[in-house]
């Protein structure tokens, strides 16, 4: 991973204004100190989305999205932090100072590698017959091919690797695009297929799948490896394109390229495909930054039921009450590609109008091979349930799946305990909690810890980042929100920042600041007592020292201010 220094990225902050890189892509009013505009990552009608010229830092009420002008370019525009770093720095007129590592270069001269075939492959079909007869036959117009720069890779060893300068034939090879035998021989990867790239979110090149086109020619599809650009789990075929071109607020997930293909040219242009992959939770994320619902469409054998229920218990986890997740299944022996093909897209939209919900899919599944209607058949049911339901964040939804099966079963759910007992080590997480939240939120108040409080005595988890915040803070006594945040985007604990970060937003600056002071108070005042607590417990045991006799005299008698 390449690495900016920090203080470059605080510099860079410091010099861009976040709303004139949030303006010119989302439209935005002034409300308040802050800006309002309808949020790009999730659809909405009324604007949640916030940009705050203080803090440097956007914030979606709705979908909770939020960061720093760098992390709402990567999540825009799909860049990497490097990439994001160096848009910013070109508009400031800053050269980025990266670190000796070689991996983005690496990374850039591999795009170049990957661009180069698309372009060479998709030259070659044109000049070849028998493969646009294919693509015709498939019912796939010029157009459309063009759109998805479909290429045709030569029957031949060599045919792509000789269209590269032989300084170029290592990046080749790890681009995935040649292999080797064991005797070390070099030789194309795709030979007589046509040729799907595989483009990233940003609509770069990085990978590819090729068909065979002979009946007998094995296997059907045939994918790149894994690449320093592509790594299958991320990754949806066409997502750049549906992003582009779909107004939609679903976009349907299929299995195959050609489904993608097919549709698209049909005119229905919000599908994407998994890469020969089942889904992954990060597939369902990227998904859902930009759309609200989404519709998984399986083939309507054993087998699609399987990858559906695979695709269930991934999306569980990660269903949000203002997100919705469908289950489409065809008709036994069609998929997408075929059905929009016999049926037209009319009839497919019509399909997918009557997808199941997920709540439906789920209770049929727990429900396989039970009869429902006995006495032992609900407690089956029940006990089924319950596994699933874990799996369910807290929410409007889970409640509602929790009363449908309450229904089914007779059975009910144990309520959730009234009092949580508060174990010691959670008190005082929420106070580092209370602590980091409002030092992000208002920087300045570090100055506001008091010299004598020595937060380490307190064992708390997580003051080390306190420790962090100060130093950083102490250095840079300037520094805004966004920036601060930017120090510890490599962290495990980064994506928790932002949102901590908003929490006493409610509050103006003065009241944050009686807010920081008197945790401070308290935790003084906790301190002192944990002092005498100790001191006492060592009088009763062993004794005091004269000195320690003293100490706790003046402890006893000293007011904390
Ligand atoms: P399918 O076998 O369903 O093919 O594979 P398809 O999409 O209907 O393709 P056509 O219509 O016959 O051309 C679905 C997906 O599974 C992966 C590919 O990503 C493919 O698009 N797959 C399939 C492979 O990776 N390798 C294979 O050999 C077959
Ligand atoms: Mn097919």
């Amino acid at each position: 991973m390449a690495s900016i220094p920090n203080d470059f990225i605080d510099d860079l902050i410091s010099r861009i204004d976040i709303y004139d890189v949030i303006s010119p892509r989302v439209s935005l009013k002034k409300a308040g100190k802050d800006y309002a505009g309808l949020c790009p990552f999730h659809s909405e009608n009324s604007p949640s989305f916030t940009v705050s010229q203080q803090k440097q830092f956007f914030h979606c009420f709705g979908c909770g999205k939020s960061g720093s002008a760098i992390g709402f370019l990567m999540d825009y525009e799909g860049l990497d932090f490097v990439d994001a770093v160096k848009d910013l720095a070109q508009t400031a007129g800053m050269e980025v100072p990266l670190s000796q590592s070689n991996k983005p270069q690496v990374s850039r001269n591999l795009y170049a590698i990957t661009e180069k075939a698309a372009r060479i492959f998709s030259h070659q079909l044109k000049s070849n017959n028998q493969v646009i007869e294919y693509l015709k036959q498939r019912g796939i117009t010029g157009q459309t091919a063009k759109t998805f720069q479909i290429g045709y890779a030569l029957d031949d060893w060599n045919g792509l690797m000789n269209r590269y300068e032989f300084g170029e034939h290592d990046l080749l090879a790890q681009s995935g695009l040649t292999t080797h035998n064991d005797a070390g021989k070099v030789y194309d990867k795709f030979r007589h297929r046509l040729m799907f790239p595989i483009h990233d979110r940003r609509g770069r090149v990085i990978a590819f799948g090729g068909r065979a086109i002979d009946a007998d020619q094995k296997p059907k599809y045939l994918n790149s490896p894994e690449t320093p650009l592509f790594h299958k789990g991320n990754e949806l075929y066409a997502f750049h394109l549906a992003r582009k071109h779909s107004d939609d607020n679903h976009i349907l997930v299929v299995e195959g390229y050609m489904d993608v293909v097919a549709l698209f040219d049909k005119g229905i242009k919000n599908a994407v495909a998994t890469l020969g992959t089942a889904t992954s939770d990060q597939h369902i994320n990227n998904l859902f930054k930009v759309w609200d619902k989404i519709i998984f469409c399986f083939d309507g054998d054993r087998a699609g039921r399987q990858a559906a229920e695979k695709a269930l218990n991934t999306a569980l986890p990660l269903y949000l009450d203002h997100k919705t997740i469908n289950f489409l299944f065809l008709p036994e022996g069609q998929d997408p590609d075929s059905y929009v093909l016999e049926h037209g897209p009319d009839a497919f939209r019509a399909l997918c109008q009557q997808a199941k919900p997920l709540s439906e899919f789920l209770i049929e599944i727990i429900s396989t091979d039970i009869a429902t209607d006995t006495i032992d058949g609900q407690a089956q049911l029940f006990h089924n349930a319950q596994a699933h339901i874990n799996q369910l964040p807290k929410g409007a939804f889970r409640q509602m799946i929790m009363k449908r099966i309450e229904n089914i079963t007779q059975h009910q759910f144990k309520a959730a305990p009234t009092q949580v007992p508060v174990k010691k080590e959670n008190r005082s997480h929420s106070a580092v909690k209370k602590i980091i939240s409002l030092l992000v939120n208002l920087p300045k108040l570090h100055q506001e810890i008091p010299e004598d409080l020595d937060l380490h005595a307190f064992e708390f988890k997580g003051v080390e980042i306190i420790d962090r915040i100060v130093e950083i803070c102490q250095s840079q006594p300037h520094i805004r929100t966004a920036a601060l945040i930017e120090h510890f985007r490599n962290a495990s604990f980064f994506q928790h920042l932002a949102p901590l970060s908003q929490h006493y937003d409610h509050l103006d600056d003065e009241q944050k600041t009686l807010e920081f002071k008197d945790i401070m108070t308290h935790l003084q005042h906790k301190a002192k007592q944990n002092a005498i607590d100790a001191l006492r417990e060592k009088q009763m045991q062993f004794g005091l020292t004269t000195e320690e006799k003293q100490q706790l005299v003046k402890l006893l008698t000293s007011k904390v201010n």
